[in-house]
């Protein structure tokens, strides 16, 4: 979750490092650091806790010329986000300087036996030690130093490092956490993520686990840690730099719920034809097994697992088989019974959650095929994986998904469709009329849009001073009644639940009043009888109710305070649309109570640490 960028090559380092630094500053934002050498080979070292513009003042105008260095973004996982715990960290002879993402798990004996053995650690973190290992190992060669330190430490790293006197010499490594390096003529940059350099360069190398790269202006090596050589392709990557920035939006979040069309249009590539048929070539290997499973578990966190919900209903639906969904942090301690008819299906954007990863593996290690679904090429998960399923929606850098939470719910459910098929528990004609609904998904997307816009605003402005609010949902609309509480909660700070509406009368009932809102997922569905009781019984507590609800929906208007159309969908892909007006509520209600909506506190883009 910290941000990384290295550079070595014939321009100014200092400009390039904190413009990629500014990119990755989403995925970690409590301090950040800079290194640089120059030509002279002095070393030159700022940081600053707080936000980036934080570093920018200090460094001002004393910046000095340097070719190489290195710099970082921290989410604080190991001592206090302040100047001190802020990466670069050094040595003690002031010759080394290392970066790091990532958790060193044994690094209190580390720090122990470096400090009994004379060296002087000065911050809390556990990165620090690393300094000093490879200081410890270092014989003249910067690579040899970082492979010997490295078979001493055990945890999730990805780190860069440099020493003052092997100018154009910078070495990355990684463990379980991304880095990739970028090629450029003759110039190389590493990072954590393709961001940060894809302003420079889209020649990108994605190194796996275990690589350490040796890299200098005019290429690059990788090895493991005992040094051996390792090939890894290049990858030219088609993301725009543009794409990743905010064009023209205010906060990327709201640039991203409006790319969704655009990244439906993009998920839905290859994958639903003009014949209106679900294809997923990239589950052909696995076509023997698949028609041998006899259950199927869904792992993911967060937004990921309220898509796998969704994904779960359409697997059971279609397949008749058992499918549920148990989030990582639980499925790693408590796992269901896995074996080789158990089909895993992991979902994660990043692909770096390591709550999501750690049961992928322990599934694998069982014996369950995986099938990972994922919004990041090269990220950890696809390596878990016997099939992956790219959401193909782009880059999100806002911390709160919008658009993967879309893009997950539709790949999974055509991943849902290609299964039942296969199995041929899906018939012909339920096929054709999904494929239809998803042909028409990304113009649905943009119809709601523009019918929610404009009104966002004012809706959020009438409920800022709400106490909390309680979204309900029935059958397929409860996953977008989760994902809209969580939506709120994690950029207003407005206290939010997501229940079954079924579920209020047995307890949540009793918090609503004029002051808690009831948000309805009341989109056309088998269960919208129902849910409008619910919806009653809610009102008789002078709750004000805001329903979601289908274009042409005669009847909810006299049930609800306010109300967001959505077009008519497909019921099992319903929650696509229903949650754009939620995704832009929450983002209004957060401009109005003036919180930061792109990077909200105490979270981060990608959870790498369990
Ligand atoms: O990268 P992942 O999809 O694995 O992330 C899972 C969750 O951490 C993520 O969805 C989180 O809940 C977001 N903040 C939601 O907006």
């Amino acid at each position: 979750m910290c941000g990384i960028v290295g550079y070595t090559g014939p321009r100014e380092a200092g400009p390039i490092l904190i413009e990629g630094l500014r990119r990755l500053e989403y995925r970690g934002y409590d301090s950040a650091g800079i290194a640089l050498v120059d030509e002279e080979g002095v070393l030159f070292v700022e940081k600053k806790a707080g936000k980036l513009g934080n570093l920018t003042t200090a460094l001002a105008e004393r910046t000095p010329h340097a070719a190489m260095g290195l710099a970082h973004t921290r989410w604080a996982t190991h001592g206090r986000p302040n100047d001190l715990n802020a990466h670069p960290h050094g040595d003690c002879t002031g010759d080394i300087t290392v970066i790091h993402n990532g958790i060193i798990e044994n690094f209190r004996e580390l720090r122990d036996g470096l400090e009994a053995r004379g060296h002087r650690l000065v911050s809390e973190t556990d990165t620090e030690a690393l300094a000093h290992l490879v200081e410890e190992a270092y014989e003249g060669d910067l690579a040899d130093a970082v492979r010997a330190a490295l078979r001493r430490v055990e945890g999730a790293y990805a780190i860069v490092v440099m020493h003052r006197a092997e100018r154009g010499r910078l070495v990355g490594a990684r463990q379980d956490v991304p880095l990739v390096v970028g090629r450029n003529g003759e110039e190389s940059f590493i990072a954590s993520d393709v961001a940060a350099v894809l302003a420079h360069t889209n020649r990108i190398i994605f190194l796996e686990e275990g690589d350490v790269a040796d890299v200098r202006p005019t290429g690059v090596l990788i090895t493991d840690v005992e040094g051996v050589v390792r090939e890894r392709p290049e990858t030219l990557i088609d993301w725009s730099p543009e794409v990743a920035e905010k064009g023209g939006y205010e906060h990327f979040m709201l640039k991203e719920i409006h790319e969704q069309p655009t990244a439906l249009r993009q998920a839905l590539a290859g994958r639903v034809g003009r014949d209106e048929r679900v294809h997923v070539p990239e589950i052909e290997a696995l076509l023997p097994v698949l028609r041998t499973i006899t259950r199927i578990e869904l792992v993911a966190c967060g937004t990921a697992s309220y898509a796998a919900q969704v994904g779960a209903a359409a697997l059971e639906a279609w397949t008749g088989l058992p499918a549920r969904v148990t989030v990582g942090s639980e499925f790693r301690y408590s796992p269901p019974p896995l074996d080789a008819r158990t089909l895993v299906i992991a979902v994660t954007q990043s692909g770096e959650t390591a709550d999501t990863i750690a049961p992928t593996r322990l599934a694998r290690e069982r014996g369950c095929p995986i099938i990972a679904v994922t919004n990041t090429v090269g990220s950890a998960i696809t390596r878990e994986a016997a099939a992956v399923l790219f959401l193909q929606a782009g880059p999100e850098i806002a911390v709160a998904a919008s658009k993967t939470f879309v893009t997950q719910v539709t790949t999974l459910v055509i991943l849902a469709a290609a299964i039942g098929r296969l199995r041929g528990s899906m018939s012909d004609e339920q096929e054709l009329e999904l494929g239809r609904a998803l042909h028409a998904l990304p113009d649905a997307a943009q119809r709601a849009l523009d019918a929610n816009a404009p009104r966002a605003e004012g809706l959020a402005r009438r409920y800022v001073n709400s106490r909390g609010f309680m979204f309900v949902g029935r059958g397929a609309t409860y996953p977008a009644a989760l994902e809209g509480a969580l939506k709120l909660k994690e950029i207003s700070y407005v206290h939010a639940e997501g229940y079954p509406a079924g579920e209020l009368k047995h307890g949540p009932i009793s918090l609503l009043d004029a002051d808690c809102p009831l948000v309805a997922i009341a989109t056309r569905s088998s269960t919208y009888d129902k849910l409008i009781s619910n919806v009653m019984e809610g009102r008789a507590r002078d709750a004000r109710v805001i329903a979601v609800a289908t274009e042409g929906d005669t009847h909810i208007e006299r049930y609800a305070d306010d109300v967001a159309w959505v077009p008519e969908t497909h019921e099992a892909i319903s929650s696509v649309l229903a949650i754009i007006p939620l995704q832009l509520f929450a983002y209004h209600m957060a401009i109005a109570r003036g919180t930061d909506v792109d990077q909200p506190r105490n979270l981060a883009k990608s959870v790498t640490v369990e």
